[in-house]
Formats: structure tokens, C-alpha cells, sequence
């Protein structure tokens, strides 16, 4: 049980004993508060909302109520004005925590509250023969922790990338490809090359209108099944997706599924069979449509007056398709904020189909990469690769390492790390909805709040528990080892790791944990620069490099959660 499940569990009953009753310590614990300044204590009770009940004034209430509190973990408890503030036994707070948090090791913070119900996530989701973009690199790395975090809390994520790999312009491209195509040329650079195809198909269709019949055509021919259509189709999709898979593993990112939405291709007619049952489809301009009027929203497009499916189609199939495979307690969609109506429409339509489960379909959107001010294309040309950023983080982070650490082992791989992990914190340390400016020195200094620091702040944590000799085993904590302010600041917040991954759960949040690794490898730094560690005798140095082993954990399973490796050197 929490420290603040147990303070709530006190004043709730002395709460009783004082003759209210509607104060559940549930209750009490939301009201609880952390005191602006550690010297007013750890937890503070205030007694404003009492006063009704009480019919006294609030500074009274903390008297009397002050009182009626004591026994572990409480050192002390001090009525100041309203407010009744709570001191925690340091001691045995430390004890406990660290104990917890030796004993667990990365199970620490595991909940289980999923219960082992599935929760597909719909992350990353490229576009074939089109450059991977920032949306797509924001999504897969948000989405990758999403995942992380409800597994965390017992979950069965399963991370479904919905690969945009099937509408109109997979025939223009066949049409592209079989008038300009150059087989080598496609397998050296797919997405560069198919990209170009698909550019020039636009621009000469301005002469030759007739081109854009012809891509209606192969796509229909493709819909239908045709062997020369699909064969393309296939070899387009098959060479980009190699493509993308180089990002997905030097950023360390697995998939349960890529199943895009070629996938549902066999499954839309249902959908508008289902939908023509109950009287939802109503005809406009030979398109057919749900109306959404009643919210405010435009109708949703099934179908076009020439018979194709879009991609709303393709997600009401793919939703229908992820309740019958999953039965999900939850389903995730990591999608930019510029597609929140589509989200909306879906939901609203597959509630208007009678579907509850639709309740627990969750877009969760995010803002975008900037730089200088504006939103970093992939289009125009100038290709961003995300490739080409990850090579240049790499490269910097070795630059770095060459300076400072000639002799480590292993400099390629750390090098890797760091720079893949600078460019995935980068990211989830702002709120996802927040816009991102792309700074490559913010990215990866290793003072700022960054990937880099808290990764080193943890190598060198480590590194003081291999000179100082660490040996796991029983939590003993010397008497006075670790009273200063400087080691109550890292307790306090080892103590709220699991608090911050609830939040991070519940609000579809990793910036949570992000902003939590940056402040407990701060806290660690001032700790580390004004506490003695190895020069202390025997016991108060072991008891404090088990505080010391205890922030390794943390920080690791932190970054973990993000999607960061934790190297021991570098
Ligand atoms: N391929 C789409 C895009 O790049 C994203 C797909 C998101 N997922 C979905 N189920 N609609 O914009």
C-alpha cells in the first residue's frame, strides 16, 4: 500500500471518530496535497471541506484532527492552519521503498489491471511508396509506449501497423510503372523511386487525362483480383515495407500485425451489407453515405458512385475485424490530430450500427514536428528521411563518444542506442498533443532534458555501483545514511514510479514517465554531487549504493517503458 493510501487511511478513521462520515478514505486521498516546501512535511490534509460538516472553521478541524493521527509510517504530524501536515518516517520509508524496489527489480510498478484482455494499438501506419514521415515516426514512438505501458499494467497490447497499402493509387502507380518502370532502379531505392513514378503519373495525366481512366482501371482490376495487378501491387508493398523495417528495428520497434488495408479488401462488403440492413446508407450524388447531422459532422463515405470503398470502409472493417479477433477491453488509434474528424465519424458510425464496444475506441492524437516554425514535410522534393535523421543522431552521439570515452567497448552499439533514444525522448518528453520543434541540440546534448542524460545519468549510477563493489541482497539501511534532504528527494520520487505509470495509463500519456526519468536523474545528480558515497565506511556506503542500485532500476524500467535502451557504459 501506498504512503498516501495508509495517511488516508488515518484520517479517514479519525475523520469517523470525529463524527463525519462521508469522507471515504478514497476521498481523502484525492484531497491529499504535497506541501510546496519539504520542510512543511511529505503529505498535506486540508480541512476546508470539513467545515460544513464540522460547523468550524478549518484551522480548528486540523487541530483536533491533528490529534487523532499517529503511529508508522508518521514521524510527526503538525496542524498549520488548515492544514494538517504529515511528516513520513524517513527511515522507514526508505527501507521500504528501496527494499521494494530491490525485491522487485523491473516488476516494479506492474499492476494488473488489464487483466490480460487484449488492447490493439494502431500505431505507425506508413503509407506504401511514400515516405515514411514525422506523423509516422511521432505515432510508431508514442504508439510503442502505449504499448509498453498498458503491458506493464497487465494488458495484451498487440500492435497492429495499418499499413496504407490498398486505394486508387496503387493503379496509377501499376499505370507509372508499366509506361516509365525500371525494375533495378525500384529495387535499389522503392520509396524514392515508386514516389517518383507516382509524381510523374500527375504531372503528364494534365496532358493526358485519359491516364487517370487507365488508373481507375488497374485498380479495379487489382479490387477484382487480377494476376498481373496484384503481382505489382505485391512488389510495391514488399519493397517498401523492407524499407520501412530498417527504421522499425534500429528504433527496436516490433509489430503483432501488418495488416494494412489491402487486408479488409475481402471484408467491406459486409460492412456495407450490415449497413444497408439497418437502414443507416442513405444515397448522395450515386455516392453512399452515412449521415452523421445529428452531431454536427458530415455524412461518412462508404462507397463512391463507382463502386469503391475508402478508407473509412476500410477502418469500420478493420474495427468489426479487431472486436471479433480480440474482444478488446480497450482499442488504441496513435493517428495525428488532423484526422480526428475521420475518428470521430467512425465511432459515431459504428455506434449508430448498435456496437457499445465502440465506447472503448480511442483515438489519441498528437500535434507535429516543426522546423523553424513549420511543419516538416516529406513532400516537395526534399525528402526527410527518418532513416537519414537516425544515421545523423547516431553519428553525432559517436562523435561525442570518441571525444569523451575513446576506450569504451562496444562504441558502435551504445552509440546506437543513445542516438535512437535521443530522437525517441526527444518526442515523448512534451505532451503528445504539444507541437514538437525539431532541434538537433536539444536532441542531443547530454545536459539538457534529454535522452542522452537520463541514459547517462543511469550509466553512471552504474558505474558507481561497480567501483563501490554492489553485491545485491537484504535491504540493510544504516541509522543516518540516508537522512539528507538531497536522498528524501530521490525516495520520495522512487516511492511515486508506479503513481506516475497510472497517470501515464489512464491519460494515454508517456510524457508522464518522460518528465519523471528527467527529474529523478536530476535528483540523482544533486544527490551524487553532494553526498560521499565510496569514501564513507562500510555500512553507510553500502546502505547508500543500495539507494544507488534501487535509481538504476527505476531509471531503466523508466526508460524501457519509453522505448529507450539503458546502457551500462558510455
Ligand atoms: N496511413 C494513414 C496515414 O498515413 C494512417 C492510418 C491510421 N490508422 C487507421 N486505422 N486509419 O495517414
Amino acid at each position: 500500500m501506498s504512503y498516501k493510501q495508509q495517511v488516508a487511511e488515518k484520517i479517514a478513521s479519525a475523520l469517523v471518530n470525529l463524527g463525519v462520515e462521508e469522507f471515504s478514505a478514497e476521498k481523502v486521498r484525492d484531497m491529499l496535497e504535497t506541501p510546496p516546501n519539504p520542510a512543511m512535511g511529505d503529505i498535506a490534509f486540508p480541512c476546508f471541506q470539513l467545515a460544513k460538516a464540522l460547523r468550524k472553521a478549518p484551522p480548528m478541524i486540523a487541530g483536533e484532527l491533528a490529534g487523532q493521527i499517529s503511529g508508522a509510517p508518521l514521524s510527526q504530524v503538525q496542524a498549520v492552519g488548515p492544514y494538517v501536515n504529515v511528516f513520513l518516517d524517513q527511515q522507514s520509508v526508505a527501507k521500504e521503498v528501496v527494499g521494494t524496489i530491490l525485491a522487485k527489480g523491473s516488476a516494479y510498478g506492474d499492476r494488473n489491471i488489464g487483466q490480460g484482455r487484449h488492447v490493439p494499438i494502431d500505431l505507425s501506419s506508413p503509407n506504401i511508396a511514400k515516405p515514411f514521415s514525422m506523423g509516422h515516426l511521432r505515432s510508431t514512438v508514442i504508439g510503442n509506449a502505449l504499448a509498453n505501458i498498458m503491458e506493464k499494467h497487465g494488458y495484451k497490447p498487440v500492435r497492429i501497423n495499418h499499413l496504407g497499402d490498398w486505394g486508387t493509387q496503387f493503379g496509377k502507380l501499376i499505370v507509372a510503372y508499366k509506361k516509365w518502370g525500371d525494375e533495378e532502379k525500384v529495387k535499389a531505392e522503392p520509396i524514392k523511386e515508386l514516389l517518383q513514378l507516382y509524381v510523374r503519373f500527375h504531372e503528364e495525366a494534365e496532358k493526358d487525362p485519359t491516364l487517370e481512366d487507365l488508373g481507375r482501371e488497374w485498380f479495379k482490376k487489382l479490387e477484382d483480383g487480377d494476376e498481373e495487378a496484384k503481382r505489382l501491387w505485391q512488389w510495391f508493398r514488399d519493397e517498401s515495407l523492407k524499407e520501412f523495417m530498417k527504421i522499425y528495428e534500429l528504433m527496436g520497434v516490433h509489430f503483432d500485425s501488418f495488416h494494412g488495408e489491402a487486408f479488409y479488401n475481402d471484408k467491406m462488403d459486409r460492412v456495407v451489407a450490415m449497413l444497408e440492413e439497418k437502414g443507416l446508407l442513405v444515397e448522395s450524388e450515386g455516392a453512399l453515405v452515412v449521415p452523421l447531422d445529428e452531431y454536427d459532422m458530415p455524412p461518412c463515405l462508404i462507397k463512391k458512385s463507382d463502386g469503391a470503398t475508402l478508407y473509412a470502409t476500410r477502418d469500420l472493417a478493420a474495427a468489426l475485424y479487431r472486436h471479433e479477433t480480440y474482444d478488446f477491453a480497450k482499442a488504441l488509434y496513435v493517428v495525428g490530430g488532423e484526422q480526428r474528424l475521420h475518428f470521430q465519424q467512425l465511432y459515431k458510425v459504428l455506434e449508430k450500427m448498435g456496437f457499445e464496444w465502440a465506447k472503448e475506441m480511442y483515438h489519441v492524437p498528437f500535434g507535429m514536428m516543426l522546423k523553424d516554425g513549420k511543419k516538416m514535410s516529406t513532400r516537395k522534393g526534399k525528402v526527410v528521411l527518418l532513416e537519414e535523421v537516425l544515421a545523423q543522431a547516431i553519428a553525432d552521439v559517436l562523435k561525442v563518444i570518441e571525444e569523451k570515452n575513446p576506450t569504451l567497448v562496444n562504441k558502435e552499439a551504445v552509440a546506437r542506442q543513445v542516438g535512437v533514444g535521443a530522437v525517441i525522448f526527444h518526442d515523448l518528453k512534451n505532451f503528445r498533443l504539444n507541437d514538437i520543434n525539431f532541434s538537433w541540440e536539444e536532441m542531443l546534448t547530454f545536459e539538457g532534458e534529454t535522452g542522452p542524460y537520463v541514459q547517462y545519468t543511469h550509466a553512471r549510477a552504474c558505474s558507481l555501483l561497480r567501483k563501490g563493489g554492489y553485491q545485491p541482497g537484504e535491504v540493510k539501511l544504516a541509522e543516518g545514511s540516508l537522512d539528507s534532504k538531497e536522498a528524501w528527494a530521490v525516495i520520495t520520487l522512487l516511492n511515486s514510479f508506479p503513481e506516475v505509470i497510472d497517470r501515464a495509463r489512464e491519460n494515454f500519456d508517456p510524457s508522464q514517465i518522460g518528465k519523471y526519468v528527467i527529474d529523478l536523474a536530476q535528483q540523482f545528480n544533486k544527490f551524487y554531487a553532494n553526498v560521499r558515497i565510496l569514501a564513507e565506511e562500510d555500512a553507510i556506503k553500502a546502505s547508500r549504493l543500495q539507494l544507488v542500485a534501487a535509481v538504476v532500476v527505476v531509471l531503466k524500467e523508466g526508460l524501457r517503458l519509453l522505448g529507450l535502451q539503458a546502457p551500462e557504459e558510455m
